[in-house]
């Protein structure tokens, strides 16, 4: 087995490894070259910092590093580990942390982040065998947002970049990091960044991509909480942009997120922990 940084492959060849290993994932995950080359995008995905496992010239593993200083810190995010079904159950995945480790100690970045679905036990024992440690859970939704009645002198307007990011700071829970402001900006074409006004402050935002009916970010200022501002908003989603709605990677920790969820007909269908590796 050579191990080998991923710069030397091409997307086509990247991405045929991606898709055999995750062929069989819980979650059906068949992506298109497309989709798959705005995972790297939206993860910041440095190929510099990704490692391959290559076995008689064929590229049969992988692990994927995006990279970011959130204040001050350099962090890395597992964008994606997989295995060929051929070539797993040796270790491998221990095997290609194992090489990478010390190089990404080096570095300067202080840890990894990764999520992982909580029923993936084969995928759960390889990071935890690396030293990853659980640090939160994260719930994914999905439905047709139910028709509530919402605060009426709410009003919903599209809204500019710089206030949508004065919002973002409104929010409770940290954002997992496909769900970043950082993420975001990558993509800004294809969403929609919306502000809810009442009394002509802006008293909540959201942030949806309506090509993949994926809401991706909802907030409301404290002062203005239980009010129905959110409820405004997500009418306001179901009335322009269709009922079909889901959310990824909310915070399970987060009570308001999963009532308003509930509220709405959202049922949690995925689960994932988010788990964290120091380097220091
Ligand atoms: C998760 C994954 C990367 C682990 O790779 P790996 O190098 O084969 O893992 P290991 O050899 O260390 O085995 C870990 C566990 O996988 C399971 N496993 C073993 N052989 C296996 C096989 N042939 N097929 C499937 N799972 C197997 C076992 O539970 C094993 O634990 P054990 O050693 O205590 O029996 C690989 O299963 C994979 O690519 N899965 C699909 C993509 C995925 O889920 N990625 C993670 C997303 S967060």
């Amino acid at each position: 087995m050579i191990f080998t940084s991923l710069e030397q492959f091409s997307v086509d060849e990247l991405y045929a490894v991606f898709d055999a290993a995750f062929s069989d994932y819980a979650v059906p995950m068949h992506l298109t070259v497309e989709q798959y080359e705005r995972l790297l995008l939206t993860g910041d995905v440095d190929l510099g910092l990704s490692l391959g496992a290559v076995q008689d010239g064929r590229l049969v593993g992988f692990i994927l590093h995006g990279a970011r200083a959130i204040s001050g810190e350099r962090v890395l995010y597992n964008a994606g580990t997989g295995v060929v079904p051929s070539a797993r159950g040796a270790g491998l995945a221990l095997s290609m942390y194992k090489y990478l480790l010390p190089i990404l100690s080096e570095s300067g970045h202080s840890k990894i982040v990764l999520e992982v679905l909580t029923n993936n036990d084969p995928a759960i024992k390889s990071y935890q065998r690396v030293g990853f440690r659980q640090s939160r859970f994260l719930r994914c939704y999905r439905g047709e947002i139910a028709a509530r009645e919402a605060h009426s002198g709410v009003r919903i307007s599209p809204i500019s970049l710089s206030k949508f990011e004065r919002c973002a700071s409104y929010g409770e829970v940290k954002p997992s990091w496909q769900n970043t402001m950082a993420s975001i900006k990558h993509i800004l074409a294809s969403v929609k960044l919306l502000g809810a006004y009442l009394d002509n402050q802006l008293s909540g935002c959201c942030v949806i991509d309506p090509s993949r009916d994926r809401l991706i970010q909802i907030m409301v200022h404290p002062d203005y909480r239980g009010s129905g501002i959110a409820t405004a908003m997500l009418q306001y989603i179901r009335d322009h942009y269709g009922k079909d709605i889901s959310i990824t990677n909310v915070d399970s920790r987060s009570e308001a997120l999963h009532g308003l969820m509930i509220l709405h007909d959202l049922e949690p269908f995925i689960e994932q922990m988010e788990m964290e590796l120091s380097l220091k």
